[in-house]
């Protein structure tokens, strides 16, 4: 059985996108299969860390929700792009499904809305036609109805927050949602921390404020900013702290 794993925050540029792709490679690294889904519609780029641009993706979510092509015709194997090369073990791989980044498919939805209902059945297509192992689901911020749908079937729900009070108030929201429709594995993760906090501090603060087990602290890095999301970070150093503390959250999402 695959494991549909959600990538959420309550606010924007918080990491979602960037964790997402991580914890797809080092879970593809480990000989996965692995299909990722880009549901920000409104504001899509995680194709940008698995290094697609817009004349590449000539199908996308968006032609899936149109009725233009079938879910699968619209995931692009990305593997052989990432981490200057990266060979996956057999069967390793991931199969990333794009939102237009197109300014009018983007106002096409903004306009017309779309078949939510249609993101289950696509996703549940997708796991079965591709063979996979993971579904990684990379979300718009906020609260929305692909977010609401996303988590509701989800198996993992992994929200994450900056040490900000602004991030506190929202995750509290998202917890909450989380909680009522009974995700049967919630963790926090914390992103962007200075390395001058202490972090089992904070990690202790944080679990009492949302009864909920944080499943990393990640350091707010320099180096991860230098990337620019122009790749995936822990394929490029496997032994620095961020991907150290990745690796904790993909031996929990493998754990459940
Ligand atoms: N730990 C970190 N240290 C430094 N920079 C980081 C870290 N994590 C993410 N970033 C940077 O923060 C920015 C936002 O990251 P990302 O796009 O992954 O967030 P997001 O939550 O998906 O944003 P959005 O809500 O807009 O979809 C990027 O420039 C990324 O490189
Ligand atoms: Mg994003």
């Amino acid at each position: 059985m695959a494991k549909i794993v959600s990538i959420h925050s309550f606010r924007g540029g918080t990491g979602k996108s960037n964790i997402s792709a991580n914890v797809a490679a080092l879970l593809a690294k480990d000989g996965n299969r692995v299909g990722v889904v880009d549901t920000d519609i409104n504001s899509p780029g995680i194709h940008v860390l698995f290094g697609m641009d817009e004349e590449e993706m000539t199908t996308s979510l968006n032609d899936y929700l149109w009725d233009k092509c079938s879910i699968e015709e619209a995931a692009y194997p990305v593997g052989a792009r990432i981490g200057k090369g990266e060979v996956f073990p057999i069967g390793g791989e991931i199969y990333l499904v794009p939102s237009s980044i197109r300014a009018g498919d983007i106002t096409r939805v903004l306009r017309e809305g779309y078949d939510v209902g249609l993101l289950n059945d696509g996703f549940n297509a997708l796991i079965e036609r591709l063979k996979l192992d993971y579904l990684i689901i990379d979300t718009h911020p906020g609260l929305n109805e692909e977010t609401l749908l996303s988590v509701a079937i989800s198996d993992v729900l992994i929200i994450i927050l900056r040490p900000d009070q602004q991030d506190f108030q929202g995750t509290a929201v998202t917890v909450d949602v989380a909680r009522k429709l009974d995700v049967p594995n919630l963790f926090l993760v914390i992103n962007k921390a200075l390395t001058s906090y202490d972090f089992e501090a904070l990690r202790k603060q944080v679990e009492a404020i949302y009864n909920c087990k944080v499943a990393a602290i990640l350091p707010l890095s320099e180096d991860v900013a230098r990337l620019q999301s122009s790749d995936i970070f822990t394929l490029r150093y496997p032994d620095h702290p961020f991907t150290r503390s990745i690796q904790n959250v993909v031996a929990l999402i493998k754990a459940v």
